[in-house]
């Protein structure tokens, strides 16, 4: 003899999921236009635009070509967009000269960008890698060890001159010790009061850079090298936090967990610990591998795309720079 309720689950998580209109009542998180920032290439010249193998969709463009994506930016919505040069090899030296020269290509772009578009978020990178004979993100001495305090000076010039043609922001990538408090304490004396700087704080010594390192052109100039004396050991989470506690301490308004997707467990520690504006990188290689499934057919590449950009939410992101921003952001739009 069975009784009506016996044998049934007391609950039933499953109601709430039958119908979309639950799923989108009781959905936790979401994403936004408004959490994307939009890594782009920059060459110099006019006219140019060169495909970057290893990331379908993304191309190295010179600013004239530049200027329509930003303009699609604004139209979309995307609040920020973040520049990386591309540096012919004439131009790179030992001391990566070039990053801190006023007329160079970064400082040129950001007057324009802020001139044509001032309502759109301009963010540079603080980091001496596609500007350097070798590939490095600083200065090196005699044995090839990538010197500290000495790169920190450059890196401080390098981030006036991108404050000084009016950069809204700047993020150090170069992972030096000390480098945030230095670049602080120089744009508050020069009067770059609002000037805002984004931290990679907790940037690993990771292998999914290699496609960005193409796009840049330092892959060949870094060659076999790597940069695990500078860039975190994968094998560390403690550490991200207290990476992130001292560039806090200097100064830093935002921070960063670098690669993505592998590294969501620290993201989520950072924004429980320290409740600051917590950005990730979706770096080249995790677009390279979703790009590649999704060509090959073996992943639908809207809904993983789309996907993977919720995950930095949940895990406690605030934002997300990712090459799918205009994308992920026409998919929101409509
Ligand atoms: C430069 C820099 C790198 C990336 C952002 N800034 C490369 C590196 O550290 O070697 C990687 C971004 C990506 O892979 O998408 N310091």
């Amino acid at each position: 003899m069975s009784t009506p309720y016996a044998p049934y689950p007391l609950g039933r998580p499953r109601r709430l999921r039958r119908d979309d209109f639950t799923r989108r009542l009781v959905r936790e998180h979401a994403l936004s236009v408004n959490d994307l920032i939009y890594p782009v290439f920059v060459l110099e010249g006019q006219g140019r635009r060169e495909a970057v193998a290893s990331m379908p969709g993304v191309e190295r463009l010179s600013l004239d070509l530049l200027l329509p994506v930003a303009e699609d930016c604004v139209r979309l919505g995307i609040p920020v967009m973040a520049l990386f040069p591309v540096i012919r090899a004439e131009l790179k030296d030992e001391r990566g000269s070039e990053a801190s020269n006023p007329e160079g290509l970064v400082p040129t772009v950001v007057r324009a960008l802020k001139k044509e578009f001032p309502q759109l978020g301009v963010m540079t990178d603080v980091a001496l890698d596609p500007y350097t004979s070798h590939g490095q993100d600083g200065l090196l001495d005699a044995t090839g060890y990538i010197l500290n305090d000495e790169t920190v000076e450059v890196l401080v010039e390098q981030a006036l001159a991108q404050a000084e043609a009016g950069v809204d922001i700047v993020a150090p990538s170069d992972m030096m010790d000390g480098r945030i408090g230095a670049i602080r304490r120089a744009l508050e004396d020069r009067g770059h009061v609002h000037t805002r700087i984004m931290a990679y704080s907790a940037k690993y010594a990771s292998a999914f850079y290699g496609p960005f390192r193409d796009a840049v052109g330092s892959a060949a100039n870094l060659g076999k090298a790597d940069k695990k004396v500078y860039q975190m050991d994968p094998g560390n989470s403690d550490e991200a936090l207290r990476e992130v506690a001292l560039d806090i301490a200097e100064g830093a308004d935002m921070v960063m967990v670098k690669p993505g997707m592998p590294y969501l467990d620290v993201v989520r520690r950072v924004k429980d610990e320290f409740r600051v504006p917590t950005f990730a990188y979706q770096v080249s290689g995790e677009y390279a591998m979703l790009k590649a499934a999704a060509a090959n057919g073996w992943l639908d590449h809207d809904a993983v795309m789309m996907e993977s950009l919720l995950a930095f939410k949940r895990a406690g992101a605030d934002g997300v720079l990712t090459y799918f921003a205009r994308d992920a952001a026409r998919l929101i739009q409509k």
